[in-house]
């Protein structure tokens, strides 16, 4: 397999048959952080995440809302800094996402708190701190948030999280928009128009419009299509019967980017103008006033600027069923850092990174290091003959969902990811340590509890 331009950072580079990330050798970078690692172009990580927000701010002017960075899909301090320095906001989920955004001092004004069962303690410390918006996903957490931005003496400015029976063509587990989901109020069953009475009659809360998430990965516009249509005509409704408008449409996320050879990564100004020529035509048909547009994008901000590299430790050899030869090339990480093949049946490509090779390729197996046969990285792959044990390999495209939803299993520990920029490197996430693990093992003599 080649070096794919389209897959890899922008600022990655072979030069003599070296991988290189934002000016940093690949086997430099090894040698000084360790491997597994992964290695995140700075510059393209703010490059993409400004691209979204000029081609927001280009087709919908001064109707722009925000583009908040889904944070599920990468998050640390300093990458909440780099969001915070592009001046877009962040969209977390969690009172765990949340604490970073706050560690990294980000403006609570431009942080929207996402999540189908937000805790109490959740919602209390959103208000608190007073984020942007809350998007409220059950008739339970209409009640939650009032009650709680009453008791906070607060007026809470909400989205309702709409689900527009749209069927995403993407992988079942991260589609998001279907009537069988646990998110958001459904259109269909009259759900949705129950949930805006409600808010309507809560003194605390102030409901500010409508989102919609209709999965992640995704490629083709037909979803996006249709939840825009079925939103708008929902707002159109809410017009006729309250007398005044919604003042926001929150898209959400989901734009598909590049793994392997062939695909494209979404391009934000197509991406945007497509949605901007819809949500005005479909506003004109119904007399409406543009509403500020949102939108939330994750794995296409961070997914392509990171590279996992690793280590190979092990090849072996097996001959199939139809006479050709399978080799098994072992490397340091697997399922712990990326468990997207195995969840989803993701597809990655990958390269030798250290070094040239003129042998022919062989088909091969991309594993880790795991207890189990599933632990496959790249299922089919063409690599050269010669990998052998000590060689480096580079996975791109791996920004969004991998570090994200790293796991201890078999006690493995998470990688390190460092930020790379003009031939500058840095630790931005420290590689855990058998210490933090242990950290966690407690030995108690047991307490009476009744
Ligand atoms: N907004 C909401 C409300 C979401 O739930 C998500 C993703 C996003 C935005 C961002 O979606 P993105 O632009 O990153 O596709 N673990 C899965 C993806 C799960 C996505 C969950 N929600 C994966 O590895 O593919």
């Amino acid at each position: 397999m080649n070096f794919l331009p389209e897959v890899f950072s922008i600022n990655s580079a072979m030069a003599n048959g070296e991988l290189v990330i934002g000016g940093c050798k690949a086997t430099s970078l090894a040698r000084e952080f360790g491997t597994p690692l992964f290695v995140v172009d700075e510059e393209d990580f703010k490059t993409r995440a400004t691209a979204w927000k000029s081609a927001l701010n280009d087709n919908f002017g001064a109707n722009a809302g925000q583009v908040y960075y889904a944070s599920k899909s990468f998050l640390s301090i300093e990458i909440a800094k780099w969001i915070a320095e592009t001046g877009i906001g962040i969209d977390v989920c969690t009172g765990g996402e949340l604490a970073v955004a706050l560690a990294a001092n980000f403006p609570t004004n431009r942080i929207e708190l996402h999540g189908n069962n937000k805790s109490e303690e959740e919602i209390s410390k959103a208000i608190e701190v007073g984020v942007s918006k809350i998007v409220i996903d059950s008739m339970q957490e209409i009640e939650r948030v009032n009650r709680l931005a009453a008791a906070s003496g607060k007026i809470q400015k909400v989205l309702l999280r709409i689900t527009p029976g749209v069927e995403a063509h993407t992988h079942e587990a991260i589609s998001t928009a279907h009537e069988d989901v646990k998110f958001g109020f459904s259109i269909a069953s009259g759900i949705a128009w129950q949930a805006i009475q409600e808010v309507l009659s809560c003194a605390n809360l102030s409901l500010e419009g409508l989102h919609f998430h209709i999965g992640s990965q995704i490629f083709e516009s037909e979803g996006f299509i249709l939840a825009t249509t079925r939103l708008i005509e929902l707002g159109a409704k809410f017009r006729d019967e309250f007398k005044f408008e919604l003042n926001e449409l929150d898209l959400g996320g989901g734009y598909g980017i590049a793994y392997i050879a062939g695909e494209e990564t979404y391009n934000p100004s197509e991406a945007m103008a497509a949605i901007a020529k819809l949500v005005k035509s479909e506003c004109e048909r119904h007399n409406l006033n543009i509403p500020k547009i949102s939108i939330e994008p994750g794995r296409a901000i961070v997914g392509p600027t990171t590279t996992t590299i690793y280590e190979v430790g092990t090849t072996k050899d097996v001959e199939l069923d139809d006479g050709r030869t399978r080799r098994y090339i072992a490397v340091d990480g697997g399922m712990s850092e990326n468990i997207r093949p195995a969840l989803y049946g993701a597809e990655y490509s990958a390269i030798l990174a250290s070094r040239t090779s003129m042998v022919p390729a062989i088909n091969s197996r991309l594993v880790g290091k795991h207890c189990e046969s599933g632990d496959i990285i790249i299922r089919e792959i063409d690599l050269p003959s010669d990998i052998c044990p000590g060689d480096l390999i580079a996975v791109p495209a791996t920004g969004a969902y991998g570090r994200s939803m790293a796991s201890n299993y078999n006690h493995m520990l998470k990688p390190a990811v460092i930020a790379v920029i003009n031939g500058t490197a840095r630790l931005i996430l420290r590689r855990e340590t058998e210490s933090d693990l242990l950290s966690l093992d407690v030995l108690e003599v047991a307490r009476t509890i009744r």
